[in-house]
């Protein structure tokens, strides 16, 4: 059993946006949770607060030498009215190896699915209606000791902010072009790769802008070492479906342990389909694009559930995949786990948690 959580509400509501007007991690809801951790205490003080500033010193190690981590999921409403968490346990347990890279105290793993589980109730009303739409959760921690040497900070502060967010397809799911990455490496084995953290995403940016002023929606991350084997695309895992075999990189460090991958693996065997987890390299992507083998290529992450990719870019080539249109497995993965998102279809791994 952890502390009681201690709830102060705020003094003035904001006004909620339309489901219309939704876009991604811009309005932000009326409350917050928050958690303190000293090195003598341990974790303490875990309440909900009103949403604001936190104060910070400027010489807190967070802001000079990144020792931070987050983690990223979303409440749904359902078509029966329930909210709906998806798979809370399995993105704690994922912040908290994130944490544990990072020199970061873990946190004690009911409490940390606690303050996602009463934040969101309180905030229930934020939560939006439209099918697309979601509450997006975002859980971080960061080293707030002031202190410039190298090491691993004394003191941290847990905090969850929550966000309505737009659909992430309006107009139905959509193809994107991706540009195979042959300079930039996003992470490298024994690195950062498998953790949650920001480095990770400054790392990306730079490539993510050259691809987009190229046309591209995102990149595809190639490893760091041979340049050959496919790591993620953007910031999701990826999925090749050559012949009847889905085939998706191991987790062996560079890649992040994506939940949505998890799910989607999960669906494969209980469909019965062939998957593999195993390095995958562009050679032979390119080969089944020549033989004709390469039906299907998508991406996996909480943002679009599903990403379907119509144009790999390698080499100065275009390889278009399946016509440019959206894959039968794709959709059909898409839909699976959407409608179990939003109660519309049974949940028997009980991937979700009820608010
Ligand atoms: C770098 C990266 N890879 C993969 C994923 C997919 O993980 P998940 O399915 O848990 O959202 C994410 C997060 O969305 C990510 O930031």
């Amino acid at each position: 059993m952890h502390e009681p959580i201690r709830i102060t509400k705020a003094a003035t509501l904001k006004k909620k946006p339309k489901d219309n007007e939704l876009g991604f991690g811009q309005i932000f809801t009326d409350h917050m949770f928050v958690a303190d951790f000293q090195d003598e205490k341990g974790w303490y003080d875990p309440r909900v607060d009103p949403y604001g500033p936190l104060a910070m010193d400027p010489a807190a190690a967070v802001l000079h030498y990144s020792q931070a981590v987050f983690d990223g999921l979303k409440a749904f409403r359902g078509v029966d009215g329930k909210i709906r968490l998806f798979r809370p346990q399995k993105h704690v347990e994922r912040m908290n190896t994130s944490a544990r890279r990072l020199c970061i105290p873990p946190l004690d793993p009911e409490l940390a699915l606690d303050s996602i589980v009463t934040l969101v109730g309180l905030e229930r009303d934020w939560v939006p209606k439209t099918i697309g739409t979601s509450l997006y959760v975002r859980p971080t921690i960061i080293a707030s000791e002031p202190f410039l040497g190298v090491r691993p900070a004394k003191s941290y502060i847990y905090y969850v902010i929550l966000s309505p967010v737009g659909a992430y397809y309006p107009e139905g799911m959509a193809p994107v072009k991706i540009r195979v990455e042959e300079h930039y490496v996003r992470a490298v084995e024994g690195g950062l790769g498998g953790a949650k953290t920001g480095a990770n995403y400054a790392a990306s940016l730079m490539p993510g802008e050259e691809a987009k002023h190229e046309g591209y929606t995102q990149v595809l991350y190639l490893d760091g070492v041979h340049r050959r084997y496919l790591d993620e695309v953007g910031t999701m895992n990826i999925m090749v479906k050559i012949g009847d075999e889905v085939v998706t990189p191991p987790i062996a460090g560079t890649i992040l342990p994506g939940v949505t991958r998890d799910s989607v693996l999960t669906l494969l065997r209980d469909w019965g389909l062939r998957s593999s987890e195993r390095a995958i390299g562009i050679d032979e992507v390119v080969a089944a694009h020549k033989s004709g083998t390469l039906k299907e290529v998508f991406g996996t992450g909480t943002a679009a559930v599903i990403s379907p990719v119509g144009e790999l870019a390698y080499k100065g080539e275009k390889m278009v995949i399946g016509g440019g249109q959206i894959g039968p497995l794709t959709q059909r993965l898409y839909d699976a786990i959407v409608g179990v998102q939003y109660g519309k279809e049974p949940d028997p791994h009980s991937w979700t948690v009820e608010v």
